[in-house]
């Protein structure tokens, strides 16, 4: 599916969020088909810079492997519907920052993946990391009104919600762990 044949009201939608969203069609290497002005502001490069591409992009040499390698395994394992994870991530002129991405699947009614949704954070200092319950409360309610339009599309998102609210005790288990 292409990006002209997403649901407009989708994009549209998430193009108004102060969030930072990306959507991935499920066709091969996920390819990013929609990224909006947060995404933008925070990783430095423009919609036309990515669309098309795999995210990966965004990682470096100093990212972690085995931070990769649960993103990898979220987006090779069907059956997992939502999760957030912690890698380091480049930003376009080279910077980088702690992104906590949180991935999730909206699924046809056969329950096949359609679209990849993810939402990056940037936690790299206390300080920012302290905005992660004020930023979690408003992802949640972007996440749940982009699962209301998909419905309309044929479209659901599992887990997603969970998946937020589990987010402060694994942020507190990776600061012990530091
Ligand atoms: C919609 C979407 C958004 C993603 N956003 C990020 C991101 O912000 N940062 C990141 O490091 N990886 C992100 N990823 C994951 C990578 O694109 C990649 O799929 C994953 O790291 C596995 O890569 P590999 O096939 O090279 O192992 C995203 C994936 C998808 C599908």
């Amino acid at each position: 599916m292409s990006h002209t044949n997403l649901p407009e009201k989708l994009t549209a939608y998430m193009s108004r969020s102060n969030v930072a969203l990306a959507l991935s069609t499920d066709d091969g290497d996920v390819p990013l088909s929609y990224v909006n002005k947060a995404f933008c502001d925070l990783t430095g490069y423009k919609p036309e810079d990515v669309i098309g591409q795999n995210c990966r992009f965004l990682q470096g040499e100093d990212s972690d492997p085995a931070h990769k390698k649960a993103l990898h395994d979220f987006v090779m394992d069907p059956d997992i519907d939502s999760g957030r994870f912690p890698i380091l991530n480049y930003r376009k002129d080279g910077t980088t920052f702690l992104n906590f991405v949180l991935m999730t699947r909206l699924r046809d009614r056969k329950g096949k993946t359609r679209f990849i949704l993810a939402s990056q954070f940037d936690m790299t200092s206390t300080e920012k990391r302290s905005r992660m319950p004020a930023h979690d409360k408003k992802l949640n309610a972007e996440l749940a009104e982009v699962n209301a339009m998909s419905v309309e599309f044929g479209l659901a998102m599992r887990g997603s919600a969970q998946t937020i609210a589990d987010s402060i005790a694994m942020l507190a288990r990776m600061s012990l762990n530091e």
